[in-house]
């Protein structure tokens, strides 16, 4: 794994905004919005709490539970593609529980700043974490974990699955997959890879390409990939690996230059993206999976409350929308459980640890 060097200066370029207009905080600045519960007569209406409503159904008696609003804590910053899917499940998910939320962005070391945070909160449902796929890498890669990600936690419910695609500045002057690994080969020691850390989703998808590759990329750690595209928007690192709901807008427009995807097949949202398996460097086989968690030891009935409320926000016709727009899909209905979450959390550290292992990538 190459050098881990400073983010370079901030971009000259924004994003372009997300396509439904919502809950999507522009660059880095703005850490805390409140998502307000949308309760039309004011009482609750269905965001009866302990699941009694929707199609969860299945609450028991929480207790009053919620009361007060909850903070859901994003491990990367505020404008990119886990803070995006946290904002829109949010807002389905107050309405629904009838109470505020805000998230809030707590950034650092690839995710596991945030997950250690919410680890060692209260077990009363009132914090909440969104993870993706890190949850399941960073006990191999950190070999000083503070927490344990499945003694720690109660899981809630899957979310999304979320291709990751392979992109490159507007300057960069790869233009397809195959010139891409070309040009790193002849450049390897100016070309940089962004990435939002060690646990990171675009890490990985970086740690891949080497394997792929056998290339030794020199890799820029930002605390989250929405900073990072808006530096590769501006030229200021050359090509990472991001998810579909950080980048399809911008390949799209053309505002970047995309080189793959990292599914078997082509995705409906960017067709003309070919799958690394067509671009000739095999299959780098990863999709960004996110779920939410509560600390161990969140009675139940918290638990059940909260995972109604996710069920009913996956199957929010505006939720299925944008992220249909960005190349993916809530989870279906029986994956967004506890059981299942837990269970897949459990496969993904047995199917990365070797992968990771056999890289000799770690944080220690
Ligand atoms: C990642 O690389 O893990 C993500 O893109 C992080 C983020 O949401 O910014």
């Amino acid at each position: 794994m190459g050098l881990n060097r400073s983010p370079g200066a901030r971009a000259r370029h924004r994003r372009a905004g997300p396509s439904n207009g919502t809950f999507r905080l522009g660059g880095t600045l703005a850490a805390v919005v409140l998502i307000l519960a949308a309760c039309s007569d004011g009482s609750g209406g269905s965001a009866a709490p302990g699941g009694t409503s929707g199609d969860g159904g299945d609450g028991g008696d929480a207790g009053g539970y919620p009361e007060d609003q909850i903070t859901f804590i994003v491990p990367f910053s505020a404008g990119g593609p886990t803070d995006t899917v946290t904002r829109l499940v949010a807002e389905p998910m107050a309405a629904e529980l009838g109470v505020e939320i805000v998230v809030q962005n707590v950034e650092g070391a690839g995710g596991t700043v945030a997950a250690e945070q919410v680890a060692n909160e209260e077990p009363d449902g009132y914090t909440v974490l969104m993870h993706h796929i890190g949850m399941s890498t960073a006990p191999t890669l950190y070999p000083d974990l503070p927490y344990d990600p499945i003694e720690g936690f109660e899981p809630i419910g899957l979310v999304t699955e979320v291709p990751m695609t392979f992109i490159g500045s507007p300057n960069f002057e790869p233009n397809t997959f195959e010139e891409l690994v070309t040009y790193v080969e002849e450049n390897i020691d100016t070309v940089t890879y962004a990435n939002a850390g060690i646990g990171a989703a675009s890490q990985l998808c970086g740690l891949l390409f080497e394997t792929a590759t056998g290339l030794d990329i020199t890799e820029v750690p930002y605390e989250g990939t929405g900073p990072a595209l808006d530096d590769l928007l501006g030229d200021q690192v050359d090509f990472m690996c991001d998810q579909t709901t950080n980048t399809t807008e911008n390949i799209l427009s053309g505002a970047v230059k995309a080189y793959a995807v990292t599914t078997p097949e082509r995705i409906e949202a960017l067709p003309d993206v070919p799958t690394t398996e067509e671009a000739g460097v095999g299959d780098i086989g990863v999709t960004v999976w996110h779920g939410l968690y509560v600390p161990a030891g969140t009675p139940a009935e918290i638990v059940e409350a909260l995972n109604a409320a996710l069920k009913v926000a996956l199957q929010d016709q505006n939720v299925i929308d944008s992220l249909a727009d960005l190349g993916t899909a809530p989870v279906s209905q029986d994956r967004a459980t506890p059981e299942a979450h837990a269970q897949h959390l459990s496969d993904q550290i047995e199917l990365w640890a070797p992968i990771i292992e056999a890289s000799g990538v770690t944080a220690g």
